[in-house]
């Protein structure tokens, strides 16, 4: 599902150029649940972002289902992350003064979906990820653990073969923390893949495999049996 060659990110900045990448090649398959760990600054972002599409590499190919990238203008590429990918991150990132049904309702209005069928796939994805009681709350109506919920509902809600987390843990507490990492565990299980971005090593033992990065290159790439 993802091939990865030889990728390399170099950010200028004020003419002096930082390797975030320093040419990571990885393929990773369909239904797989894969941790990148590493620590600060090892280029884990970097590497979700390219993977993700919201960044493209300074040299290397990124295939995604054998399509070609780097091929891609803009607009197409906006239209593979809508379809294909979604999205969780540390900070959340929802409309603040949206409510939850709103927040997951997003996506599918950038997809051109009809007003009636949102509402009903927004409800839907809500209930996966046991919000459904929290509709009409806006984010600070809610704790940290259940706007990442929302925010998981919102990457659900295109029903997306891939689903790419950064650091989703980062702001919550270890209790609450599990509680997020079981609901992706069941994703997994539902046939989702999923990449989790982490430098917890609590996190990653939900994964079957661990990649580990430092200085933007895999340092290990490991495949355990989860249980
Ligand atoms: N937009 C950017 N511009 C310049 N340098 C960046 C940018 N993003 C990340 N970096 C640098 O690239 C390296 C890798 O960053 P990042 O991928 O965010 O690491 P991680 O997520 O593992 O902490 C770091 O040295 C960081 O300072
Ligand atoms: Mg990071």
């Amino acid at each position: 599902m993802i091939q990865a060659i030889n990728i390399k990110k170099i950010y200028k900045i004020e003419k002096v150029n930082i390797a975030a990448l320093n040419g990571i090649s990885l393929e990773i398959e369909e239904e797989e649940f894969v941790s990148i760990t590493g620590p600060s600054g090892s280029g884990k972002s970097t590497l979700m972002h390219i993977i993700g599409c919201l960044d493209r590499p300074t040299s290397g190919r990124l295939l995604l289902d054998h399509g070609e990238m780097g091929k891609l203008k803009d607009n197409a590429l906006a239209e593979i992350r809508n379809k294909k990918i979604g999205f969780v991150f540390q900070q959340f990132n929802l409309l603040s003064r949206s409510t939850s049904l709103r927040n997951v309702e997003l996506p599918l209005i950038y997809a051109g979906v009809d007003r009636r069928e949102r509402a009903e796939r927004a409800r839907i994805a809500l209930e996966r990820v046991e919000m459904a009681h929290r509709l009409y709350h806006r984010p600070n109506e809610l704790s940290g653990g259940e706007r990442q919920r929302i925010a998981i509902a919102r990457a659900l809600v295109t029903n997306p073969s891939l689903i790419l987390a950064d650091e989703p843990t980062g702001n919550l507490d270890s209790k609450t923390g599990e509680g997020i990492l079981g609901l992706f565990q069941k994703l997994h299980q539902e046939g989702h893949t999923l990449i989790v971005v982490t430098h917890e090593k609590y996190v990653s033992a939900y994964a079957q495999r661990i990649i580990h990065l430092k200085d933007g290159l895999i340092e290990q790439d490991e495949r355990r049996n989860t249980t």
